[in-house]
């Protein structure tokens, strides 16, 4: 049974968004799959890399919709973008250098930091009566 599920409540009311934050947690727990089972260097380090990839591609596509007005705190949800990105690459080193408990950090990490950002995505866009 999956771990990381999308619910109505993630979403932030544009399709697009949506979408992809969906897609962020099926590969997150693709991944988690992946390490769970003990699957082969190679097979986590694809899961390692799409996940990586999707979620540049997301922040880069969600930071394009800051330059539109109506955007406040763009500059924080920029730098934690950035942190995010570093995370994840930390969390992939540290499986490359063959560290114990990475499925664990991921699941820390997905819960405590992608998930809790998705939603605080869903507070902004909530009190600020627009879209992303
Ligand atoms: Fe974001
Ligand atoms: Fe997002």
């Amino acid at each position: 049974m999956a771990y990381f599920v999308w619910r109505a409540d993630y979403s932030v009311g544009d399709e697009r968004i949506d979408s992809e934050h969906q897609h962020l947690l099926e590969l997150a727990e693709l991944l988690r799959t992946a390490l769970r089972s003990g699957r082969g260097r190679q097979v986590v380090d694809d899961a390692f890399q799409a996940l990586a990839h999707h979620v540049a591609k997301h922040f880069e596509q969600e930071e394009s919709l800051f330059e539109a007005p109506g955007h406040p705190g763009c500059d924080a949800h920029r730098a934690e973008h950035s942190l995010f990105r570093e995370e994840l690459l930390e969390l992939q080193a540290e499986k490359r250098l063959g560290h114990r408990h990475v499925e664990r950090e991921l699941t820390n990490w997905v819960e405590s930091r992608l998930v809790v950002h998705l939603l605080e995505e869903v507070h902004a866009c909530a009190s600020r009566g627009t879209r992303p």
